[in-house]
């Protein structure tokens, strides 16, 4: 357990390390989080982030190359890391037959047989290299915890190293991994919920308050929390229930700076059934916009959907047979979605600030005159 001063202390040497002004971290979000995004919030005194998880390390090379190209600022990294999933080749078969009469009504056929999309980042062992010479300031680790070499070896180069957490269990092994802070992450988070074990049968589901209120009392170590922060008086909740940092990522989908923020503009101005959490899309509980992919397989039970990241590539394939239409696209936006703003970056960034400094301000009046 720690007390407030020490709490303050390390949130306060977190920020310096990683050159924050403003306890805003912009969610890594693989395939829609650019350089140009990231940029665009280290410029203005956050953090910003990419996600690595879903892509080759030639691929990784090129966005860090791009981000340095574009700032002096330090910025963020993110892999997943999530088990190369056990093949079970009924299981993938029924899946397929599941899909099939979706992909007929799309004058299109399933895939003859499913292949993992994509391979956990560290599965690559040129990943690790890449990033120890390459040296972003903070690293950060989805769907679990990577070998305890991997995290000696980034610390070792100076690199910030953080993981997700959705229980108080988990962010409790993150601790004793040693990592330099936990992001807590909620139930309304956009995106892949970062439970280590989705088959485990007792996520609690907390809120992301609830969350950061339970982990604070019980670690050593900042928490960054994540999941539902739109604006700056959500900022503001988070940073008085103890995080050092809230990590932001449904509030920049819209932002013009984000790959696909024409759609999700018009899917928050069309938000009529808000975001579901569904495990069939890619095989691992995750937040996006209900819509017709998101609607396939919500009644299947978790056992028969083959494991992360299998159902991707049928997902993938579903989308391509519906486009033009955009109605199969995985849409992941967290449950504050309705609230997300459109504007750029650092506009953003600058109303978000504005908007907590009145909250923190209106805290102090609310303390003097209590
Ligand atoms: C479009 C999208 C993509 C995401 N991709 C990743 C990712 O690649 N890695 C990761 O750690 N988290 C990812 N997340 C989750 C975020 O890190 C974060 O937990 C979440 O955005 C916080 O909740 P919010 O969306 O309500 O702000 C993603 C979230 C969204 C909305």
């Amino acid at each position: 357990m720690r007390d407030a001063p020490v709490a303050d202390a390390a949130s306060q040497a977190l920020h310096a390390r990683l050159g924050m002004t403003h306890p805003i971290l912009q969610a890594p979000m693989a395939g829609v989080a650019t350089p140009a995004l990231a940029a665009a919030v280290s410029e203005a005194g956050g953090l910003g982030s990419l996600g690595l998880g879903p892509i080759s390390v030639a691929a990784a090379r090129a966005l860090l190359a791009e981000m340095r190209a574009r700032t002096d600022r330090l910025f963020g990294v993110n892999l997943f890391c999530a088990p190369s999933p056990p093949r079970d080749a009924a299981k993938e078969a029924a899946w397929l037959e599941r899909l099939r009469p979706a992909f007929e009504a799309l004058g299109a056929a399933p895939p003859e047989r499913l292949e993992p999309p994509f391979e956990p980042s560290l599965a690559d062992p040129a990943m690790l290299p890449l990033l120890l010479e390459t040296k972003p300031a903070l690293v950060s680790f989805h769907l679990g915890l990577p070998e305890a070499r991997a995290v000696a070896a980034l610390r070792h180069a100076g690199i910030v190293v953080i993981a997700t957490a959705t229980s108080l269990e988990e962010a409790l092994q993150v601790e004793s991994a040693g990592f330099d802070a936990v992001v807590a992450q909620g139930i309304e988070a956009g995106g892949h919920r970062g439970i280590f074990d989705p088959d485990a049968d007792n996520d609690a589901r907390l809120h992301t308050l609830d969350l950061v209120r339970t982990v604070m009392p019980r670690l050593s170590i900042p928490v960054i929390a994540a999941g539902g922060v739109m604006d700056g008086s959500d900022i503001a909740k988070m940073l008085r229930a103890g995080a050092a940092i809230t990590q932001l990522g449904t509030a920049f989908l819209c932002c013009p700076e984000t790959t696909g923020h024409d759609l999700y503009r018009a899917a928050m101005l069309q938000l009529t059934e808000g975001t579901v959490l569904t495990r069939a899309i890619t095989g691992r509980p995750a937040r996006a916009v209900v819509n017709a992919l998101s609607a396939l397989g919500a009644d299947a039970p978790p056992k028969e959907i083959p494991a992360f990241p299998l159902p991707a590539m049928a997902s993938r394939a579903l989308a391509v047979a519906a486009a033009p239409r955009s109605d199969y696209l995985a849409l992941w936006a967290g449950a504050g979605m309705s609230r997300a703003r459109a504007m750029p970056a650092a506009t953003l960034m600058e109303t978000l600030v504005t908007e907590l400094a009145r909250s923190q301000r209106h805290d102090g009046h609310q303390l003097r005159f209590a």
